[in-house]
């Protein structure tokens, strides 16, 4: 059955192909053709099948892989449970391989000898993979002003190309290459970076997550007034990273939580001082300080009184609705006392009806116009009376 001088001759027609690599346009072509079959591209974990061409007077014939026999006619020497044979007859000598991988990929050889002389026809199995991040930058935490580098590397066939972009605040594209240099970073720069590494087959997309930390920055401290008996409520709003501690402190006094009717209540970015009950103690100077490990910040606030009935009625009962006589004397006493905690300089610009007359010449700013407007609207009853 098996031709010893077929055999010789497949052995050393094979070493002289992988020697002189593909394609093949050899010495041999005084005795043997040789055919160039176009590439077979598959994807990693698919099946393919090499087909060969016969004849009537084939003789011998065989599938190898680089220098190995795959088949020699329906003999398996093969030993990977992945080849088979589909079909060998007079037309056509095919093989199967089940989930090709990687090292699959290279020429695979079909060898015949026929009556005359030997033909081999050769076929480049490509194997496409789809990408995979296989090195990733871990998340970090950083202060602001440091050097970050983030790395991305994926493999794949044809070898994928990676970009880099930051998803949250989303920004354009900011690299195009594995690694992503970010020089001194500021705080707008942290968030979700996104790698993408892409080719023909795939996409495969991993993230990694920016902290830059820096020290507080307390916003400014407001004056508040509440009326004696009432609830009163400081704000302290910070911006921080990571989540700074409050502390409060009555002039040099710190405050605790759930003492002399105060309550401190921190979340996150904002720590409110609550007071259940107003009483006369309690009006003077609060500081808060917002502490973390890279700094801390303080904002001073006046807790000031405020007569009955609170100013947002005041509010309300000026610009909305008309005044009633009855009301008039107690919002006039409001008025006063409002009068009286706004700054000086504000109400030692003339004010009363007189100067409203020339109130819309301009010299005035907005609020002393709004103030006198409140005077003469709340004194129009009591003129009309006399
Ligand atoms: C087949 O693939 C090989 C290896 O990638 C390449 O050198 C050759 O040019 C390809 N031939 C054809 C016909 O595409
Ligand atoms: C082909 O040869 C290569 C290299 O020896 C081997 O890794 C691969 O598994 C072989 N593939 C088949 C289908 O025989
Ligand atoms: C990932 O990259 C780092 C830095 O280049 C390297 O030290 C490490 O060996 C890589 N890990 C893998 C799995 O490639
Ligand atoms: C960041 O890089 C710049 C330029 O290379 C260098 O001058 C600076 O010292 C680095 N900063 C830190 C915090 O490493
Ligand atoms: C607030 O305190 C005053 C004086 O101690 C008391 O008379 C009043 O009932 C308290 N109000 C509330 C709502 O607890
Ligand atoms: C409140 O206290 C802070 C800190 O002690 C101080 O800097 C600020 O001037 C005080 N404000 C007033 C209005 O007294
Ligand atoms: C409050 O902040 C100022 C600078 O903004 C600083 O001089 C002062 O010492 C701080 N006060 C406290 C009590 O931390």
């Amino acid at each position: 059955m098996k031709n010893p001088m077929f055999w010789v001759l497949l052995t050393g027609m094979t070493i002289l192909l992988i020697q002189q690599g593909l394609p093949v346009h050899s010495q041999g072509e005084s005795q043997t053709d040789s055919k160039v079959m176009d590439n077979i591209t598959v994807r990693q974990g698919e099946n393919v099948f090499l087909r060969c061409a016969q004849g009537d007077i084939v003789t011998h014939t065989a599938w190898l892989n680089r220098s190995s026999i795959l088949y020699a006619g329906e003999d398996k020497w093969s030993v990977d449970p992945r080849v088979s044979l589909v079909t060998l007859n007079q037309e056509e000598f095919t093989i199967k391989i089940e989930d090709v991988d990687m090292t699959d990929e290279g020429p695979y050889i079909c060898a015949v000898q026929t009556s005359s002389r030997p033909r081999t026809t050769s076929v480049h199995i490509l194997v496409q993979v789809p990408p995979t991040i296989i090195n990733l930058s871990k998340d970090i935490v950083v202060n602001e002003g440091s050097n970050v580098t983030l790395m991305c590397q994926a493999s794949g066939k044809p070898e994928p190309s990676l970009t880099w972009k930051l998803l949250s605040p989303s920004v354009d594209l900011v690299s195009e290459d594995e690694y992503l240099d970010i020089p001194s970073i500021s705080r707008q720069r942290a968030g979700t970076y996104e790698c993408t590494a892409i080719n023909d087959i795939a996409t495969d997309v991993q993230t990694v997550e920016i902290t830059v930390n820096y020290a507080p920055s307390v916003s400014e401290g407001r004056d508040v007034g509440v009326t004696l008996g009432q609830r009163g409520v400081l704000e302290c709003e910070v911006d921080a990273v990571p989540k700074p501690d409050f502390e409060w402190y009555r002039d040099e006094r710190r405050i605790f939580n759930g003492l002399d009717g105060m309550e401190i209540e921190d979340a996150g970015q904002l720590s409110k001082l609550t007071f259940l009950n107003i009483s006369e103690a309690d009006y003077g100077n609060y500081t808060c300080i917002a502490i973390n490990k890279l700094g801390s910040s303080n904002a001073s606030f006046v807790l000031y009184e405020v007569i009955e009935p609170t100013s947002s009625t005041l509010v309300q009962g000026l610009v909305g609705g008309p005044l009633m006589a009855e009301g008039s004397t107690n919002v006039l006493l409001l008025t006063s006392s409002v009068l009286e905690k706004t700054t000086s300089e504000t109400f030692a610009l003339p004010a009363g009806p007189g100067a409203v007359q020339d109130g819309n010449s301009g010299s005035m700013g907005t609020h002393v116009h709004t103030y006198t407007c409140l005077l003469l609207v709340t004194l129009l009853p009591f003129l009309l009376k006399f």
